[in-house]
């Protein structure tokens, strides 16, 4: 669906007032908000952003059961995560039979492209917001609560949105957003539609919140922006995505600085510079390939070929042998022949990403890629994305193994799921990593040398050696 950008601001009071009397188990406990997030690291950062807007009212819940409020943050970039809406919406059905007072919101790239089809696809819902409208959501709710049915903000701003910085404490590493939307147009993408055009966050204001993350004890941060490295180019003065990360680099506190996802087409030399030299950057660039045939690329509106991604693999390794390389693909595109595809698999070969996040295309509507008339059946699509994923898994177990015995720095960013006394965390290559024994003295925040000892799908083991450069996790 076409989004027009037009301010839709639809609020209309309810026929009858019904008076709303306080349910006396809730009024005692105060309320609570559910959020639930879909897709990228942005909705995961704007979900935070909604939690801190709403602190003073709603206590923030991990599941929905006891929930006021429930706040469903969407994503649109393939079809299943648009059906995974309807379907988590349809399953609070009973939450609001038992608690009528019960509000259900929902926000995200779903929300900015379907506005008011939401409220009459899924009569559930109470009120919908767009991506550039989080500060409204207070006001949105309390209209709600006081009766008001089918508001919709969906409208775009030209400027950032005023949002609270940083949020809570005791973690290791944390995203900040440095830009909003995208001005590439890829042609099968929703994002430039469901995120509006690119516009670089202040400089000043980005500083502020990574310093007032590292008080609070984060020592990782995940700079995002969707083609996160043309930072600065719309500022005055320009600045270059490289100047950035040396000024998050002078924070005290930071020792990581991580950032997704850089595009090939804005690929310098500054930034094979600052990777080798700057020793706070991350030895991990996850560069979205997307496909390895040029025809391919062109067709996707991927302003770059062949040759110049394996120019920057080749830079970016000469730079930092220790590099990982991680990226995105997608097969089965409009038009995408065997021989096509066989490129992309050949590129594979050659590069050896250490992972990959891969999709079978999907058809979004209001991108050029879906009215393409070439589209290539499910079964081929499907078929070449199991091909595509177990060369990959072959890839990563090999990359995996190359680390045994060897010793890797680990930042400790919280306890294992299946062992709750046992830390995890992740080293410079963004590599998961489990340590085989208890450490009472490590937790989130501790920098710690490991030995690989062991290599499992996608994670390794280790023993710990001694304890690394940064070992104190100031409390709130
Ligand atoms: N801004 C990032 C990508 C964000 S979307 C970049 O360009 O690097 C994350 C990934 O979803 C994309 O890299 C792409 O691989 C995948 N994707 C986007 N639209 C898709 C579609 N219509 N079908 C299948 N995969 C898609
Ligand atoms: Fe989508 Fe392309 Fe922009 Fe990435 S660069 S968000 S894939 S339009
Ligand atoms: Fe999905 Fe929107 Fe992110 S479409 S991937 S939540 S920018």
């Amino acid at each position: 669906m076409e989004n027009s950008g037009e301010l839709v601001h639809i609020g209309r009071p309810k026929r009858s007032k019904v008076r709303r009397e306080p349910n006396p188990k809730r009024a005692s406990r105060g309320k609570g908000v559910y959020i639930h997030t879909f897709g990228c690291q942005m909705n995961v950062y704007d979900s935070e952003k909604l939690a801190l807007l709403l602190e003073s009212d709603f206590e923030t819940l991990d599941s929905p059961e006891d929930a006021d409020l429930i706040l469903v943050n969407t994503c649109s970039i393939r079809e299943k995560a648009e059906h995974k809406l309807y379907s988590l919406v349809g399953g609070f059905k009973n939450l609001k039979e038992r608690n009528p007072d019960l509000l259900i919101g929902v926000g995200g790239c779903v929300a900015q492209q379907e506005g008011k089809n939401i409220l009459s696809r899924s009569p559930l819902v109470d009120f919908v917001f767009g991506t550039h409208n989080l500060s409204e959501v207070p006001n949105l709710v309390a209209r709600a609560q006081s009766g008001v049915t089918g508001q919709v903000a969906v409208e775009y701003r030209d400027e950032w949105e005023e949002l609270p910085l940083a949020g809570k404490g005791g973690r290791a590493s944390t995203f900040v957003s440095i830009s909003r939307g995208c001005n590439k147009n890829c042609t099968y993408c929703v994002v430039p539609t469901t995120r509006g055009p690119e516009v670089s966050r202040p400089v000043a204001e980005i500083l502020q919140e990574i310093r007032l993350a590292a008080i609070r004890g984060v020592r990782e941060v995940t700079l995002l922006g969707q083609t996160v490295n043309s930072y600065g180019l719309d500022l005055l003065p320009r600045m270059k995505f490289s100047e950035l990360l040396e000024l998050v680099a002078e924070i005290e506190g930071i020792e990581r600085i991580r950032f997704t996802s850089p595009h090939p087409q804005e690929i310098r030399s500054d930034f094979f510079e600052i990777l080798e030299n700057n020793p706070k950057v991350c030895k991990h660039i996850h560069m979205p390939m997307q496909s390895g045939s040029d025809p391919v690329l062109k067709a996707m509106n991927r302003n770059y070929r062949m040759k110049k991604f394996y120019s920057i693999v080749e830079g970016v390794r000469a730079a930092c042998p220790e590099v990982a390389i991680s990226t995105d693909i997608i097969v089965g595109f409009p038009g995408e022949s065997d021989s096509d595809f066989e490129a992309t698999l050949e590129a594979m070969e050659r590069i050896r990403f250490d992972s990959s996040y891969s999709f079978a295309f999907s058809e979004r509507p209001g991108t050029k890629a879906a009215e393409f008339t070439n589209q290539l059946p499910l079964e081929v699509r499907k078929e070449r994305l199991a091909r595509l994923q177990a060369l990959q898994d072959q890839h990563t177990q090999e990359k995996l193994d190359s680390w045994l015995g060897r010793e890797t720095e680990v930042l400790v960013d919280g306890f294992m799921k299946s062992a709750p006394q046992r830390v995890q965390g992740r080293n410079s290559q963004n590599i998961l990593i489990h340590f085989d024994s208890e450490y009472d003295d490590l937790g989130p925040g501790v920098f710690v040398s490991g030995r690989i000892t062991r290599a499992s799908r996608y994670t390794l083991h280790a023993e710990r050696i001694r304890q690394g450069v940064s070992n104190e996790v100031p409390s709130r």
